[in-house]
């Protein structure tokens, strides 16, 4: 379908001066919109977006059907489109001193290509479809005007709690200001699931306000002596741990690449900001030394509550 291009009227009284720059519409068919609506629902840098702002990059979007082997982005490109998954699996590739690696893959979910359209740098890495797949284009222009610009405002929000974060003092101020801009925040009711045991890992949270319970299922007879009514397998959750502002979880299974060694709940409303696993695998480095140094006390506080720590080892 052919876009179309609306000029808004300029209004010198209006503090918002990009309402007079040019709207994007690629009209859509119902079916597309849910497809495209269920495809954009957890990208988190649509997450602090005001709603008549998340409809307006909704409106600018495109759909671009890929085939196998397909280069998607070529690192050392110009930037031209964000991207947001529908469905295929896309590999990372990543040519330092000319030896090309593959450093990841998204599977079926996420975004890429913000780099060089929030920076205006070359294109960060290779993005290579590995099957048939279906995207979602942003062009460069609307980021601009609603991403990077929505991106002003977050720095401001989160500039002065990201200092306090303990985890984030070995990174320097920029780095610390490049995670604000790719961060979303999400708001959790009281008792809700954030994080479920065994699932695949994808995120990593910092608790920006609020409480967060961090459970473990053992087996109910575990430890201590069995009544003869239990059932031999059965398992009961155990809380081990509490996080509050400024503290993180979910790190586990990505410094592990194993599934989730525990479920975490939220203990009254609670909102945590939330980085994906590129994001947190490209920025995070610095701080991996002293995330490695909680793991080993969470051994300790295992043995201490449970006599082992078998519940990380699965
Ligand atoms: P951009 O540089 O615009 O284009 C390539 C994209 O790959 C980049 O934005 C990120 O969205 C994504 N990406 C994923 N992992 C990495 C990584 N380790 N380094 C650089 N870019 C990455
Ligand atoms: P992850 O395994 O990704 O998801 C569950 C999170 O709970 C885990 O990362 C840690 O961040 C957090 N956690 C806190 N205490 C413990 C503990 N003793 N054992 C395992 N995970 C813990």
């Amino acid at each position: 379908m052919v876009p179309t291009v609306c000029a808004e009227p300029y209004n010198p009284d209006e503090d918002d001066d990009d309402d007079s720059e040019l709207k994007i519409v690629h009209p859509k068919t119902d079916q597309q919109r849910c497809r495209l609506q269920e495809a954009c629902k957890d990208i988190l840098l649509f997450k602090t977006l005001e709603k008549e702002q998340f409809s307006e990059v909704l409106d600018a979007m495109f759909e671009v059907l890929v085939k196998p082997n397909e280069h998607i982005i070529d690192q050392g490109d110009d930037g031209d489109n964000f991207y947001v998954i529908e469905r295929g699996v896309y590999d990372i590739q990543v040519e330092k001193d000319g030896v090309s690696r593959c450093v990841g893959k998204y599977d079926n979910k996420g975004s890429f290509g913000e780099l060089a359209l929030m920076y205006n740098t070359p294109r960060a890495a290779t993005i290579i479809a590995v099957q048939p797949g279906a995207l979602w284009a942003l062009d460069r222009e609307t980021f601009h005007r609603l991403i990077v610009k929505n991106n002003a405002k977050k720095r401001k929000m989160y500039e002065a709690f990201i200092e306090c974060v303990p985890l984030l003092k070995s990174l320097e101020l920029s780095e610390r200001m490049k995670m604000v801009d790719v961060l979303g925040a999400k708001t959790f009711k009281d008792g809700e699931q954030i994080i479920k045991q065994g699932d695949a890992a994808d995120c990593f949270y910092i608790v920006e306000s609020g409480v967060v319970k961090i459970m473990i299922k053992r087996k109910a007879k575990a430890g201590r002596p069995r009544s003869e009514d239990e059932d031999e397998d059965e398992e009961v959750e155990v809380e081990v741990s509490r996080c509050v502002r400024g503290q993180y979880f979910g790190e586990l299974a990505l410094v592990t690449n194993k599934p989730r060694a525990a479920s975490v709940y939220a203990v009254g409303g609670t909102k945590c900001l939330v980085i994906d696993v590129q994001a947190f695998e490209r920025l995070l480095g610095p701080c991996k030394e002293i995330m490695k140094r909680n793991i080993a006390l969470y051994h300790e506080q295992l043995v201490a509550l449970f006599g082992s720590s078998e519940d990380l080892k699965r």
